[in-house]
């Protein structure tokens, strides 16, 4: 048992001295003498295999030069809730191994080999972003040209974690990092590099992604901080990909039918106020509205405040205004066609101001000229509601006909008149007041949006 021990150490040793000496020995030349006849031997490279567990270098002081670089193939995903880009993208590294190299010229003027990505050591090369297992399809292959230099290409599908701000949804643009980076090796074992311009990476990826998705890539940078963690400098290159959401698809089912309806609503003031119909269809405008933003919800980002929830709101708020202003116009018509209380004076000075040819407002005076004398039923807007309390006398007048109490109520309501008169006066120019004031509303707000939009 005992003799037994240095017997295994030395065989041990054997081998291990036999598998490195013959790569030492030769300086890494790969012997090609038999692949002209049964192609490439795997002996040949069998030094190189047993190795792939180790950085392939000659002096260990020297570190390995990864030149990296991707292209991007297709924008998969931006979820605005979890802060994640899906992306897919073809990432490329290069990098020098020297135990591997042969003179092409004898072996069969072979220049370039592939051989399977397991049989080889692969630099460590993440993303550091990534929120997602890495998983890349088995079963890759390397190229190996004659002076050893590697090529390895491996598909990556990466759901990076990305700052996104949905403020301006849905003209939004995003600016997510990818960072390539070592995961263990620091700058004494492994630097990183380019070989290609970010240009370039920029255009192949744009040729690339054929997807008319809803994210379009608007350019590539590049900067290369180091990271220190610890005491550990390590190498590492950045991204920014910076992508813009295509709007067409929110302005077409949310913007336009949004905008359309308070449109609709603002049209509705030229309902006569009057009319019973105009608080109805303002109503069933807002419980429309309601509606449409219980449909169009899904297509909102779930997380955050966009401007186009204000914009909602806005509109929202609009129509709640404008239907209170309605109540308020029926309340105060309501109140002049029943029991008109006292004018103040001061209301009747300012009626009478309001009304005189000198004010800008062209539809005022025109009522005002022929309104605030006795003789105001010809103005079309206050003709009805002095019929509709005719109508409400009526009855009455039928009871009473020919009694002196009849003659009395009838010089009572022929002095109530102007009073009546004078309070729908009122309530009209309130509604017309009002309508500018909504508008006025209206118009800073669409031009505050619309102005915040575009910075
Ligand atoms: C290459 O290998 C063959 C046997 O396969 C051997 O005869 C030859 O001597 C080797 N050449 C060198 C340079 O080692
Ligand atoms: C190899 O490493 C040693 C230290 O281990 C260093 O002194 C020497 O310069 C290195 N050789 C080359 C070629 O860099
Ligand atoms: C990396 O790219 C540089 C050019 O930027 C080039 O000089 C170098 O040889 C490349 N190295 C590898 C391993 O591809
Ligand atoms: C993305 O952000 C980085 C720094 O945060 C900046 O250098 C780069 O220019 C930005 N890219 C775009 C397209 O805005």
């Amino acid at each position: 048992m005992e003799g037994g021990w240095p017997l295994e150490g030395g065989v041990l040793l054997c081998l291990i001295v036999s598998l490195l000496l013959p790569g030492r020995g030769e300086a890494f030349t790969i012997n090609c003498s038999g692949f002209d006849q049964y192609g490439v031997d795997p002996a040949a490279f069998q030094a190189v295999f047993d190795r792939k567990a180790f950085r392939p270098v000659i002096n260990n002081s020297i570190p390995t030069h990864v030149n990296i670089s991707f292209t991007l193939s297709a924008i998969l995903e931006v979820n605005a809730q979890l802060q994640l880009l899906t992306s897919f993208l073809w990432m490329n590294l290069m990098w020098d191994n020297p135990l591997i190299s042969w003179n092409p010229e004898e072996c069969i003027s072979l220049k370039r080999l592939t051989v399977s990505a397991e049989n080889l050591w692969i630099p460590d090369i993440f993303i550091l972003e990534s929120m997602d297992v890495d998983r890349a399809p088995p079963g890759l292959t390397a190229f190996v040209n004659s002076e050893g230099r590697m090529k390895y290409d491996r598909p990556v599908r990466v759901t990076s974690i990305c700052n996104l701000d949905i403020f301006y949804f849905p003209f939004d643009q995003q600016n997510c990092t990818l960072t390539f980076s070592s995961f263990l090796y620091t700058v004494d074992s492994m630097l990183l590099g380019m070989d290609k311009e970010v240009w370039e990476i920029t255009d192949t990826s744009r040729n690339l992604i054929q997807t008319q998705g809803e994210w379009e890539l608007l350019g590539i940078n590049k900067a290369t901080p180091k990271m220190l963690v610890g005491s550990n400098l390590y190498d590492q290159i950045t991204f920014y990909v910076a992508i813009r959401r295509r709007p067409r698809l929110y302005v077409i089912n949310l913007l336009v039918p949004s905008g359309f309806l308070v449109v609709i609503d603002a049209l509705s003031f030229y309902l006569p106020a009057e009319s019973e119909t105009r608080a109805p269809f303002k109503m069933t405008l807002l419980l429309g509205y309601n509606v449409f933003l219980l449909m169009m919800n899904d297509l909102l980002p779930a997380s955050g405040t966009p401007l186009i929830s204000v914009y909602f709101a806005l509109c929202l708020s609009l129509m709640v205004v404008s239907l209170l202003e309605t109540i308020f116009i029926t309340y105060l018509l309501h109140l002049a066609t029943t029991q008109p209380p006292p004018m103040p004076r001061w209301l009747h000075s300012l009626l009478l101001y309001w009304a005189s040819p000198r004010t800008c407002c062209p539809t005022v005076p025109q009522k005002g000229n022929k309104g605030l004398g006795p003789t105001t039923t010809h103005l079309p807007g206050v003709k009805e509601p002095v019929e509709l309390v005719g109508k409400v006398a009526g009855p009455r007048e039928a009871e009473l006909t020919g009694s002196p109490e009849s003659r009395a109520q009838e010089e009572q309501e022929a002095q109530r008149q102007p009073l009546v008169d004078l309070w729908m006066q009122f309530s009209h120019m309130m509604d017309t007041l009002l309508f500018r004031l909504y508008l006025l509303f209206m118009a800073t707000s669409v031009v505050t949006v619309i102005i915040l939009w575009n910075t």
